[in-house]
């Protein structure tokens, strides 16, 4: 039986990233920390995009009828969001099994005190009160590794809290690829502009549990409710006092969301003068974030109109990644030696 060589490079550098389907809707800190960065680069990049299923089983283990559900309102926000399903393959982890023997494989090359110290672990096991992390959890990251190594991913489009799991990534190619022998691209991570969007709230950051979000599918008149009870500067009593731009929430997402530039720096200088109201600031705000919006909300009708569209894009691209996945998982196993009864395993794969 052929097998391919060790360290086949694929044409055009790789994209992986993922998400797990913890919720069915992205927000606006989403989408400037990771979505736009997929949407600008899937022309330049083969683009992996994976939906981690497995990742959330780390974590929760009641409600799991839901992700389903929260899978097909993700892949939704991804078409809407500009992902294209025809340059991007959108795959279901599950659909993949031959990423746990990737995983098994690696965590050989992981120690214990190495996959403890990641600081994601900390931060789950306190913001989820565990008595103590599961062996799953523990190897989360190393899942993830397998994920990025296993599509050969040479970059991965991420939010700035998963920066650790990209290093231990690039410490487990080498590792392979010293003990084995070539196979693995050390990949690089890659922040959105806006790293992290604050809360609505004004709290360093957007989150759905936080209950301080603006949704991609949240419609006008919830942004202009929201946007309206914004935390602002807290120092501004009346609208003739001087005002903060610093760590303010709305100016932020001004920079971040409106596209009329010369408005964006009129507001900053009459703000800094007090010769604004924060009610004036928050109206274009809002106007604003419809007009980014609105082709999303345009976009979403339609393909949410088309059933069976989000089954056939997770079938198709789940094929599509598992055959690239069979591919590196033969040559792991060659680089490795594990060639005997090499006929009767079921990583054949053929070029
Ligand atoms: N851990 C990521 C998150 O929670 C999701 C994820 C799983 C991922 N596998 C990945 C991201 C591989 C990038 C690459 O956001």
């Amino acid at each position: 039986m052929p097998v391919p060589d060790p360290a086949t490079k694929p044409a055009r550098k790789r994209i992986l990233t993922g998400d797990r389907p913890t919720s069915e809707a992205f927000h606006l800190g989403n989408y400037v920390g990771t979505l736009a960065n997929r949407v600008r680069l899937q022309d330049e990049y083969e683009t992996f995009l994976l939906l981690a299923d497995l990742h959330l089983l780390t974590t929760r283990t009641t409600d799991l009828e839901e992700i389903g559900h929260n899978i097909h309102g993700l892949v939704l926000d991804y078409l809407s969001a500009g992902i294209d399903h025809a340059k991007t393959t959108i795959y279901l982890q599950s659909l993949v099994p031959e990423v746990l023997e990737l995983t098994w494989i690696f965590m050989s090359l992981v120690s214990v005190p190495r996959a403890q110290r990641i600081p994601t672990l900390k931060e789950q096991v306190r913001d989820l009160k565990l008595e103590s992390a599961s062996m799953a959890l523990l190897a989360y990251p190393i899942l993830q590794a397998a994920d990025i190594l296993m599509v050969k991913g040479d970059l991965v489009p991420v939010g700035k809290d998963q920066l650790s799991h990209i290093e231990l990534t690039r410490e487990t190619a080498r590792r392979f690829n010293d003990f084995f022998g070539p196979v693995f691209p050390v990949p690089e991570g890659l922040v959105g502009q806006v790293a992290t969007l604050p809360g609505l709230d004004g709290k360093a950051k957007m989150g759905k549990s936080l209950g301080n979000a603006i949704f991609l599918t949240d419609d006008a008149q919830t942004i202009e409710r929201k946007v309206m009870s914004m935390y602002t500067d807290p120092t501004r009593i009346h609208a003739t006092d001087p005002g903060h731009l610093r760590g303010n929430p709305v100016f932020m997402y001004h920079d971040a969301f409106n596209d009329d530039r010369e408005e964006v720096e009129d507001l900053k200088k009459r703000y800094r003068k007090g010769k604004v109201g924060d009610v004036e600031v928050k109206r274009l705000l809002a106007q604003a974030l419809n007009r980014f919006l609105d082709p999303i909300r345009e976009r979403r009708a339609s393909f949410a109109a088309r059933p069976g569209l989000v089954d056939e894009i997770i079938r198709e691209g789940s094929a599509r990644a598992r055959e690239e996945c069979r591919r590196t998982l033969a040559e792991a196993r060659e680089a490795m030696g594990l060639t005997y009864f090499r006929d009767a395993t079921t990583v054949q794969v053929t070029r």
